[in-house]
């Protein structure tokens, strides 16, 4: 039986990464900090030098992704003076001038976002998912993120055109292209890239915590069992706890000592949840776990 690492480290990510070897991580999901927010609890970039900063971590981002990995910026721009700042638009197109494929973007639709109003704009129901790649030819597991195929289907499916009962291409060379008639007498469908996920507001001690849902989502579409997932700016934990609860290696990485205290705490309960398990089935285990190891549940 294999083990899962799971492994939180305290300091500047930049730094820490220094330590991991070319090649080595199959999926980084992560949500940096926002230029210019929380600025009183873990320090705020101003949105001018948002790129700047963020370029020497990316570095080290694409030094240690595989050539098949995926890389996963949950990141949304600010409203500054009235507009929308530009800063991860810039972001972008530096990443891709520093070898990044920006290869997808997805939606995040916080689906309980605060009501409120604002004079010159609605409430803020949604967050970029940036893909960034190496290369086109990444892993990509679409069969573990379909979904029911809706009732749209009932109706769309009965009757079929001459164009649904053959593939019909894309004429810009996209890569998109549909056979309608593929789709008869199927039960689930491959989602879109809008994914509608809560925000979860149960974890007090961290101010910018993303649902679990989130992370969940893009490691089981990139990553398979016993690969190695890795959180640059952990917060409290939640790709690590996700990464151990689906059998996925991980790393999380956090400036600030008492987030990487929390993410050590949240981990900590698939010890105790291994022990209960064991305890069941083992009379005489003498084994010490380090609490960054465990057995794979199943
Ligand atoms: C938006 S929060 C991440 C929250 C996380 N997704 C969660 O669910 O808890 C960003 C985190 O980045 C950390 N951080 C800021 N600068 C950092 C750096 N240079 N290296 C590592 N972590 C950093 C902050 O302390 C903060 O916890």
């Amino acid at each position: 039986m294999k083990t899962i690492e799971t492994k939180i480290e305290n300091g500047d990510c930049l730094n820490i990464l220094k330590k991991y070897p070319d090649n080595f991580f199959n999926l980084i999901v992560t949500s940096p900090p926002y230029a210019d927010s929380r600025s009183k609890t873990y320090g705020g970039i101003k949105p001018n030098e948002y790129v700047e900063w963020f370029l020497p971590r990316s570095e080290e981002l694409l030094r240690v992704l595989r050539s098949d990995g995926t890389f996963v910026l949950n990141i949304k721009e600010k409203a500054v003076n009235g507009e929308r700042h530009t800063y991860v638009l810039e972001l972008i197109l530096a990443l891709r001038k520093q070898g990044w494929l920006w290869t997808e973007e997805f939606v995040w639709h916080k689906k309980n976002c605060f009501p409120g109003k604002w004079p010159n704009r609605f409430r803020d129901a949604w967050e970029r998912c940036l893909q960034f790649n190496k290369s086109n030819k990444f892993n990509m597991y679409q069969e573990e993120v379909m979904v029911p195929m809706g009732d749209w289907a009932k109706n769309r499916l009965k009757k079929l055109s001459n164009t649904d009962l053959n593939r019909d291409e894309s004429k810009v060379n996209s890569g998109f292209g549909k056979n309608v008639s593929n789709w008869v007498g199927r039960d689930m469908a491959y989602p879109t890239n809008v994914l509608h996920f809560a925000t979860e507001c149960y974890n007090k001690n961290h101010s910018a915590v993303f649902p679990k849902a989130l992370p969940e989502w893009f490691i089981k579409l990139f990553t398979k069992k016993h690969d190695w997932v890795l959180d640059p700016f952990a917060g409290s934990g939640t790709t690590a706890d996700v990464s151990q609860g689906l059998n996925r290696n991980s790393v999380g990485i956090d400036i600030l000592p008492e987030y990487c205290q929390l993410a050590q705490k949240r981990i900590a309960h698939y010890q105790y949840r291994l022990f209960e398990d064991e305890a069941q089935y083992e009379s005489n285990n003498t084994e010490a776990d380090s609490g960054i190891c465990r057995r794979e549940y199943t």
